[in-house]
């Protein structure tokens, strides 16, 4: 596993509650380093609990922090939590999904997803990243999905957020070369997490859905091991999904995906 020490101060892992997130927390803490927790507020006493164990394991400090990320205000009630703490590591992870027909999807919903998964990492980032690049250390990490590699219909909202995450990501890359920041941004497939399960997915389309599914704990380790080395990763049967759909017409990947989406899962 790659050091991680040497981005200095306090990780700062979102949606670390379970899932991906949770898989990030354990590796960052398994390294001595610092970490602040961010999940939404109906899991405080799971994050707590996770909270107090990676310090009592790690002997580090572990700060769990309930904060909805898709409260208007949640970038500056986040930055008034960790005070002065100088952020080296910083994991844009939090998400759900909102499945479905686009003009079924409750506004409110659709709103908040923009929110967690676009307006909160966009201007976190914003504001921890003049503090890594004065110390010439720290690291950016995002996290997309193939679906924003790939447009698919019945989750557009999702797909559209993703995307935006994975251009993102990548243009802060170029943009820092040099300036002793590294991002990089991840785009898994389905992982096994409990994502489908919060997005109302049935147990025997999660089953179908999961066949083939990577483990979280690999994905964070795959982001983890190329921060400093590539602009954009991914797991192999993302990147495989990804590279085909870059060689055939736009037309026929989106009716693929459209077939898949339909193939695979039933929405409430
Ligand atoms: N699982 C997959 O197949 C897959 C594939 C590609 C990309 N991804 C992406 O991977 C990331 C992590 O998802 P996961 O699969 O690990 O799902 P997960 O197990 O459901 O974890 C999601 C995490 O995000 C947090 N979260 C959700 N909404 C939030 C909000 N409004 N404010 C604060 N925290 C919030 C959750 O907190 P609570 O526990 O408190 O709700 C939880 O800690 C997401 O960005 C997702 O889009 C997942």
């Amino acid at each position: 596993m790659k050091n991680l020490t040497r981005y200095n101060g306090w990780a700062l892992i979102t949606g670390a509650s379970s899932g991906i997130g949770e898989a990030f927390a354990r590796q960052i803490a398994a390294q001595g380093i610092d970490c602040i927790l961010i999940a939404l507020e109906s899991d405080a006493t799971k994050l707590e609990a996770l909270a107090a164990e990676l310090a009592a394991q790690h002997g580090i400090a572990c700060l769990p922090l309930t904060q909805d990320l898709a409260a208007p205000d949640a970038v500056e009630k986040t930055l008034a939590a960790i005070g002065d703490r100088p952020v080296g590591l910083l994991i844009n992870n939090a998400g759900f999904g909102v499945g479905g027909a686009f003009a079924t999807r409750p506004p409110s919903k659709i709103e908040q997803l923009l929110h967690v998964h676009c307006r909160t990492p966009l201007l976190l980032t914003r504001a921890l990243l003049p503090g890594m690049i004065a110390r010439r250390a720290g690291a950016v990490v995002f996290v997309s999905s193939l679906i924003g590699a790939t447009p698919t219909p019945f989750e557009a909202t999702y797909s559209a957020c993703k995307a935006f995450i994975l251009n993102l990501g990548q243009a802060l890359w170029g943009e820092l070369r040099g300036s002793g920041v590294d991002v990089v941004t991840i785009y898994p497939g389905a992982t096994r997490t409990r994502f489908f399960e919060v997005e109302g997915i049935g147990e025997k389309d999660r089953r179908r859905l999961l066949r083939l599914a990577a483990s979280p704990d690999y994905v964070a380790r795959l982001a983890l091991r190329n921060l400093g080395r590539k602009p954009v990763v991914a797991p192999p049967q993302a990147w495989a999904g990804a590279m085909l759909a870059r060689f055939v017409t736009r037309r026929f990947a989106i009716r693929m995906t459209q077939c898949l989406v339909r193939l695979l899962v039933h929405y409430r």
